[in-house]
């Protein structure tokens, strides 16, 4: 499989304060990269700067984005906003900002389409309301109901190649959780369509990712095969990640957090490994040194002790 998107260290700031911190990663087409990591780790953000919606103030720099053969940071803004108006779908964290309050959501659905299989994929999401309910605009609707209407818009919608979605199941019961997630795995299907998926949750992450990819503190420490990481996680944090898990996969299952900060030095600068003061098995050039990304193939992992063994 080619690879759709390519991303070589890739950092973000905000007003100087570092919020991505050097993240490579590669996403195929047709496949599902599930994004995991406690809150604040930089999982919105990166989504943000794929898609160039980060807010003003924000500084980008990369030594690599590349969609489809194209460098993201050499287009235009129009061109950029083209792109994501056809390829690349975004399900945003907040549903509520991004239909437009002034308009009948099915009139708004179907400025983006007007395909007679519109009722039928609405139904697919337990949304069958909306067309049933022609005239009423977003605020008649439930929050579930909007997330669900998102995903249908950013995905069927525009047909994109790479859809992102940036905890689109947090705030839906297991049900209608469990809709979305087969609407996303079939239009994969029969579209092709790679994803970058955002969740808290493992069992979501291991029922429809092929890969992983694990946030600490604005770096990608560790990403893998769904497999991998499950059963053979090289990152300590992923370790740690896994082994507070009392069920593993059980549905919901959130990802626990690990007691302790990120490391600091005495100037109060990040110095070192930012989980040197967490980790189990931090040894000195943890707490001197931040580890660079190994990458193999399509695969990276950012540790002193896992480079130990290579
Ligand atoms: N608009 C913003 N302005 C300033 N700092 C921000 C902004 N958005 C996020 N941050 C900071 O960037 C870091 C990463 O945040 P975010 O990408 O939202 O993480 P996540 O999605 O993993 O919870 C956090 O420290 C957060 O406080
Ligand atoms: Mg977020």
């Amino acid at each position: 499989m080619a690879d759709l998107l390519t991303i070589a260290d890739l950092h973000v700031d905000y007003a100087g304060r570092p919020a991505v911190q050097g993240v490579s990663l590669t996403l195929r087409r047709g496949e599902i990269l599930g994004l995991v990591g406690e809150s604040g780790s930089g999982k919105t953000t990166l989504c943000s700067a794929i898609t160039n919606v980060l807010p003003a103030g924000a500084r980008v720099r990369a030594a690599e984005m590349r969609f489809d053969g194209r460098e993201l940071s050499e287009l235009s803004y129009e061109e950029m906003r083209r792109i994501r108006a056809s390829r690349i779908g975004l399900v945003p964290q907040r549903p509520m900002t991004s239909l437009s309050p002034s308009s009948p959501v099915l009139r708004q659905l179907r400025w983006y389409h007007d395909g007679s299989d519109l009722a039928d994929l609405l139904g697919q999401v337990g949304l069958k309301a909306v067309i049933d309910r022609p005239r009423d605009y977003p605020h008649r609707f439930s929050g579930g109901q909007l997330q669900r209407l998102l995903v249908v818009l950013a995905a069927l919608a525009r047909k994109p190649d790479l859809l992102i979605a940036d905890e689109p199941t947090t705030t839906l019961d297991a049900t209608v959780q469990a809709q979305v997630l087969r609407l996303l795995l079939d239009l994969r299907d029969r579209l092709g369509l790679a994803m970058l998926y955002v969740t808290h949750d493992l069992a979501v992450v291991a029922q429809i990712c092929d890969r992983i990819g694990v946030m600490y503190s604005g770096r990608l420490v560790e990403s893998g095969t769904v497999d991998q990481i499950f059963n053979a996680p090289r990152h300590p944090y992923t370790q740690a990640l896994l082994a507070a898990l009392p069920g593993r996969t059980r549905p919901g299952q959130r990802l626990g957090t690990i007691p302790g900060d990120v490391h600091r030095d005495v100037s109060g600068r990040a110095a070192g490994c930012a989980f040197a003061s967490r980790c189990p098995v931090a040894f000195a050039r943890c707490h001197e040194e931040d580890p660079r990304p190994i990458v193999t193939g399509a695969d990276v992992v950012r540790c002193h002790r896992a480079e130990e063994k290579e």
